[in-house]
Parts: C-alpha cells; sequence; structure tokens
C-alpha cells in the first residue's frame, strides 16, 4: 500500500536533545483525513502508523495529531465527549498505543491536540448539569438564568451569539458552536480532571500536546459586555474581545500544565493564542508556561513583502523577549489552503513554494500541515457536502474550512489510494483531478513540490544556520531577505515577492531553490518574480 521510497542515507546519530522542540519540523496529521486503512471512508490510526514511513523519508521530527478522541461530531472532532478514549472512528487505544511506539521507534514524536475550553455537549459533565442545575457538573459550565435576553453581547466564533438556551430556559455559553459549551475554568474540578488527562497521555509515551483555543480558558469574572465587535480580518483578538480573552487568571493554568510536562523529560506544549499583539501571544510562552506558543502572521498575511518581513521581526523580537524559539505557520485545517491563498494555479504554487522556503529558513519550529507538501489547493467542496458549523451557521455566508481537509492523494489509481479498493465514499468528496497531486506521482518527479520539501528538509537538517541561526531580515523593494547566520556558516534566504526579476549578489552557492530558473553567474542571482533561494555564504 505505501508507495516505494528511496532509503535515506542515515545520518549520524546526534545526541537527543530535551529541547528537541526549539528548530523541530512538526508536520500536522489532519487524522480522518490522511489514511484510511479498513475502507470505512475516513482516516484512522491503523491508516496513519502505515505511512510513518512517509513522513520519515520526508525528513519531519514530530507529527501533530488532531483531535482522535470520541466527539458529537459537531466540529470536526473538537467537541469532545471522552478525553481519555480513542473514538472508534479512528481506532481504539491499542491503536493509538502502538502508533506511539512505532514513531519513538522511527524517531519521530507524536504530539495530542487536547481541547481544554470547552466539551461537547454530549460529554457526561454537560448532560448532568442539563439534567440538574444544581450538580456539581452544572459550576463546571457558564450558565446564566433565564432572561429574555443573552447574559452579554458575546458573539461565537462561529457566527451569532455566543449564548444558547438549555431546554428549561437557562443559558449556557459557547464561544463556538452551541455543541461546544464552555468549560469554567474558575471550578478546580475542571483543572484536576485534566491534570488526570494529560498524564493519561503522557504515561502512554506522547512527546507532548497542541493546546486549542490556550488565550480562552478564563473568562472575565462578571462576565462583561466587550468594548467591540471581533473581525476576522484582524491577526487576531485585540482590546475589543477584553473580557473574552486573554485574561491574566490563565497563565496559572499553563504553569500548572508546564509543571506536570517537567515531570516528563523531553515532552512539550504549543498553545494556539490567536491574539492581535505578539508580545502578548510570547507571555504565553515564558519559561515556566507553554513550551511554544504559535505565531500566525505569516498565514494570515498576503503576498507582500513587507508585510511578511514585518511579521518575521516581530515574531522573532516578540519570543526572545521570553526566550522561546517561534512556532511558524503557513497553512493548518482552519484556513485556506496557502496555493490558493497566494493566487492559486501555478503562481500560487510558486509563491507557496517561496513562502515555505523562507519558513524552513528562519530560526524556531515550523509547522507543516499535510498536503502542504503536495501543493494541494484548497479543494472545491460541494455545499451539500459541507460540513463546517461555519458554513452552516453563516447561512452559507462563510466558505468554511472544508476546503483544507479534503483527503491525501496518495496515488493516481481511482480513489487516489486514500482507502483500500473497494470502499465507502470518503467523507468529504476528493476532487476528480486530485491524482495529479498524488505522492506516488511527485516522488517521480525531481521537480515536483514534494520533492523540494524533501530536499529542504534534509538540507535544512544538515545546515543548523537553517532552523537554529541568528536571523537578520531586511527588505529592498519587493524582495525579502533573511540572512541566518549559524555557527560555523550562515545561509541568506531571499524571496522575491514582486513582479520582475531580480538581481541578488550571491556570496557563495545556491543551496536551493523554489524553481529551476533560477540563474547563477558571476557571483549573482538571477531570482525570478516568486521565488526563493538559499545561498550558502562562503
Ligand atoms: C481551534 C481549532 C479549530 C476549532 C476551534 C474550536 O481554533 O483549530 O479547528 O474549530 O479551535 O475548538
Ligand atoms: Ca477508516
Amino acid at each position: 500500500m505505501a508507495p516505494r521510497l528511496a532509503a535515506l542515507p542515515s545520518p549520524a546519530a546526534p545526541a537527543p536533545s530535551q529541547e528537541w522542540w526549539r528548530d523541530a519540523v512538526v508536520y500536522q496529521v489532519y487524522l480522518r483525513s490522511f489514511a484510511d486503512s479498513n475502507g470505512d471512508g475516513i482516516g484512522d490510526i491503523a491508516g496513519l502508523r502505515s505511512r510513518l514511513p512517509y513522513l520519515v523519508w520526508l525528513g519531519v521530527d514530530a507529527l501533530w495529531i488532531n483531535p482522535h478522541y470520541p466527539s458529537g461530531g459537531a466540529d470536526g472532532g473538537y467537541d469532545i465527549v471522552d478525553y481519555r478514549a480513542v473514538d472508534p472512528d479512528y481506532g481504539d487505544l491499542a491503536d493509538l498505543e502502538a502508533l506511539v511506539a512505532d514513531a519513538n521507534q522511527l524517531g519521530l514524536k507524536v504530539i495530542l491536540d487536547v481541547v481544554p475550553n470547552h466539551t461537547s455537549d454530549q460529554h457526561p459533565w454537560f448532560q448532568q448539569a442539563l439534567a440538574d442545575p444544581s450538580s456539581p457538573e452544572a459550576n463546571r459550565y457558564h450558565f446564566a438564568e433565564a432572561s429574555e435576553e443573552p447574559p452579554n453581547n458575546w458573539q461565537s466564533l462561529f457566527g451569532g451569539p455566543a449564548w444558547s438556551r438549555t431546554p428549561d430556559g437557562r443559558w449556557y455559553l459557547h464561544l463556538f458552536a452551541p455543541e461546544q459549551p464552555d468549560l469554567n475554568w474558575r471550578d478546580p474540578a475542571v483543572a484536576d480532571d485534566f491534570d488526570q488527562t494529560l498524564r493519561f497521555w503522557l504515561d502512554r509515551g506522547v512527546s507532548g500536546f497542541r493546546v486549542d483555543v490556550a488565550y480562552g480558558l478564563i473568562k472575565d469574572d462578571q462576565l462583561r459586555d466587550n468594548p467591540g465587535a471581533y473581525s476576522p480580518t484582524l491577526f487576531g483578538h485585540g482590546p475589543e474581545q477584553a473580557m473574552t480573552w486573554n485574561q491574566p487568571e490563565v497563565h496559572d493554568v499553563w504553569r500548572r500544565w508546564r509543571a506536570i510536562c517537567d515531570e516528563y523529560p523531553g515532552t512539550m506544549l504549543v498553545g494556539e493564542v490567536c491574539l492581535s499583539d505578539l508580545d502578548q501571544v510570547a507571555l504565553y510562552s515564558r519559561p515556566d508556561e507553554l513550551h511554544q506558543s504559535f505565531s500566525f502572521r505569516l498565514i494570515k498575511s498576503g503576498w507582500d513583502a513587507a508585510a511578511f518581513a514585518d511579521g518575521v521581526q516581530t515574531a522573532l523580537d516578540a519570543f526572545a523577549t521570553v526566550g522561546a524559539p517561534v512556532s511558524w505557520v503557513l497553512g493548518n485545517h482552519d484556513k485556506d489552503r496557502q496555493v490558493s491563498r497566494f493566487g492559486g494555479g501555478t503562481l500560487g504554487t510558486a509563491r507557496a513554494r517561496a513562502a515555505t522556503l523562507l519558513m524552513l529558513a528562519l530560526p524556531g519550529s515550523p509547522y507543516l500541515y499535510a498536503g502542504d507538501e503536495l501543493a494541494l489547493p484548497q479543494a472545491v467542496v460541494p455545499d451539500e457536502a459541507k460540513l463546517d458549523p461555519i458554513f452552516h451557521r453563516s447561512g452559507g455566508a462563510r466558505a468554511g474550512r472544508d476546503g483544507c481537509r479534503v483527503p491525501m492523494p496518495w496515488n493516481e489509481a481511482p480513489g487516489v489510494g486514500f482507502s483500500p479498493d473497494g470502499a465507502a465514499a470518503p467523507w468529504l468528496p476528493i476532487p476528480d483531478d486530485w491524482s495529479q497531486h498524488a505522492v506516488s506521482r511527485q516522488t517521480r518527479d525531481g521537480g515536483s513540490t514534494l520533492t523540494l520539501y524533501r530536499r529542504a528538509l534534509a538540507l535544512r537538517a544538515a545546515h543548523p544556520a537553517l532552523g537554529s541561526g541568528r536571523a537578520t531580515v531586511s527588505t529592498s523593494g519587493d524582495v525579502l531577505t533573511v540572512r541566518c547566520a549559524g555557527d560555523d556558516e550562515t545561509v541568506t534566504c531571499v524571496l522575491n515577492m514582486g513582479a520582475d526579476t531580480a538581481l541578488v549578489p550571491n556570496p557563495g552557492t545556491v543551496l536551493l531553490a523554489s524553481t529551476t530558473h533560477v540563474k547563477n553567474a558571476h557571483g549573482t542571482v538571477a531570482l525570478p518574480a516568486d521565488t526563493a533561494v538559499w545561498l550558502l555564504e562562503g
């Protein structure tokens, strides 16, 4: 089933570092869409396990798996019913243990997704809270007395008010879908239970957690109105949402979680912190809190050298003040695929390849989203097949996130190798022309995006200036330059975001370019529009 992949030369084994996460390349696996082993049309743990050799071949260090827990199915697994179990769609606990064991054997770390801000409305706690308003479980959520108007002006990120009514008329808070009631983290029983969840998985050998909505667990203690409305076009939440997000007490939760991780050497936490002010984001990664917090500036920037330069410099500065690495993101399961964001087709692909070389050069930890190494575009998903609550709650006004969650194409056979032959239809329809992006096809093609990723990751591993250098950022017109100085050598990444070819001085050799059209002669590189190059000094 797995494609035949050429063996890598075995690198000299470096001493394992407890702080492996500082420059690790993390590959995000959207479990439901990665590989289906049993033919039900749903990606699963056994399927992922069978594809681990592909991830080793590609050259990543770790994988982050989107939620694998029993779920109410209202938000792609982010509405969890049981935090210490595996959804039968994906397999069972033994499958997960076998996955972790195999991955560790192959030198890959496994990071799970943990969702502490809200549970599913099917969670036993919420069910008990509905049945008995005076139960201890009711205090673990945010309920308000029956009244005509919702208790405040907070809006759900998925559209509409953040309050819905229980069958007996009370209000309850959900910053996401109504099926995702927010937990009350001011109740100590909530924190105690999550301690157990962390230990449950850490005891099974996982190397850490991606923490969902890490900036939201604690709410204003009086649930006062927000001063303004959130706009999804912003870089993240700011003062206009001051009552909902980023309450000072939330940092106590991360100190508590950090202390637990410290009992398991070599484990880490990476937080999703969607705040517009990166200095505030960085505070979540002070030395006794989360090891990393995502920097989302690049994933939210258009194709613009000044915006990219600012996104890079601001993140480097912010995280330097707390001594944490920057976690770079160009793609994930919540945003349109970068090929499409950057213009689609050949243009978007060229730009996505170039942006990836920039990201992989930067000091810190890049997160790669499964399928971006295949240059997958945002898939067109027919409205009737869409599942994302964002699409449904906005009455179709917002397209939703299904188009970046379509299953992976592994080969050129009908069904593109996602499921075994004769399987049920995939859970989201795969576009008819998806085989052009298949792994099998791109492994044969020396110019493919998959080949570029693999080369880039091998070079990044061989040249510590890439990923661990001291970066100096500059722009000249539409050309962005990041010089990465390592202890022994310096590699410069030049990204041409303009419409014209740029002439760039080459102080040494071209290590890698995002296109074969780079011309290198007499100490000058001619860098076409929408391309990037890595230059090794000396
Ligand atoms: C995070 C996840 C997103 C999910 C939301 C609610 O933003 O990345 O997919 O819908 O949290 O859990
Ligand atoms: Ca399956």
